[in-house]
């Protein structure tokens, strides 16, 4: 999926991922059966670029995403950052990739600290780095602050003090500190509102603009994915059935799978594109 030029390493590359969980079955758990999570799974992400994996709940998109974070061992397969193979990284090599590369998850109240003042929340991952000091912390706060669209004067609040749409901003502002290039956005605006939805979409495109990030876009739900992915992958039980650019996957999508996802999403949301 959108092949990178022609010679150029993709920031991420994922091949043959499989991973497979052993879970314990029959009375006294000595039988083992294994659960396919991912199970054959490829792509290409490229810079700058967004890739919306898809599916029913169930279908391998958190733990490809996961695998791809270097926070769940692929049982097979590989994937590479930026060329390097995950499972033959130093321990520079992989402290690099996880500065590189953050989460996003769908639940912003669970990630923050509730009793961190938000621009605490910010600058820790640049304190746990030792980078800068308390003062240049407490600008970059403000910076990434600005960036997300919230004021500075947010910096001394606690998350209580925000909507769930505020907190996700707290959030990616939290992601953003260490400037990675990739950030997996995994249910990221799924608790969210449909008009906050659309508020968070518009500044992650905004954020990708201006920063060059790429996104992989975990969702369940195609109408989000519509407005802001490149290209898709559609996921069912560990595999991707279909995948290509996004406009051309909706136009015309090829597995009765991607169709029935498709003809679940709401006519008046199809009708009306966010944004
Ligand atoms: N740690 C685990 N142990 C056993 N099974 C797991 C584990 N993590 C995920 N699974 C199973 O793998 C499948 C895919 O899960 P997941 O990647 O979370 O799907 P999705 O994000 O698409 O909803 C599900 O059947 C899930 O129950
Ligand atoms: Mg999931």
């Amino acid at each position: 999926m959108s092949p990178s030029p022609a010679g150029e390493t993709p920031l991420v590359l994922v091949e043959d991922l499989e991973v497979h969980f052993p879970v314990r079955k029959g009375l006294f758990g000595r039988t083992t059966d294994v659960v396919r999570a991912v199970d054959g799974v490829s792509f290409t992400l490229g810079r700058g670029r967004t890739l919306a994996l898809v599916g029913e709940s169930g279908s391998g998109k958190s733990t490809t995403g996961y695998a791809v974070m270097g926070m769940e061992r692929p049982t097979g397969g590989r994937v590479a950052i930026d060329g390097i193979d995950r499972a033959t990284m130093t321990d520079a090599q992989a402290r690099e990739a996880t500065r590189r590369m953050q989460i996003v998850f769908q639940d912003p109240a669970s990630a923050l600290n509730p009793r961190m003042r938000v621009g605490d929340c910010i600058a820790e991952p640049l304190r746990i780095h030792g980078i800068g000091t308390r003062a240049s912390r407490a600008d970059r706060v403000a910076e990434l602050l600005e960036l997300v669209g919230l004021s500075p004067g947010a910096a001394t609040r606690l998350p209580r003090d925000f909507s769930g749409g505020q907190r996700q901003r707290v959030v990616i502002a939290r992601a953003l500190a260490l400037e990675p290039e990739v950030i997996v956005c995994d249910e990221a605006v799924s608790a969210l509102d449909v008009s906050i939805q659309s508020q968070i979409l518009n500044l992650l495109l905004a954020l990708q603009e201006r920063l060059g990030l790429a996104y992989l876009f975990i969702s369940h739900d195609l109408s989000v994915v519509r407005h802001i992915a490149d290209d898709i992958a559609v996921m069912q039980h560990g595999r991707i059935v279909e995948a290509g650019p996004v406009d051309t996957v909706f136009a015309a999508p090829s597995s009765p799978y991607t169709r029935a996802l498709i003809d679940a999403v709401p006519r008046l949301e199809r009708a009306t594109r966010v944004g």
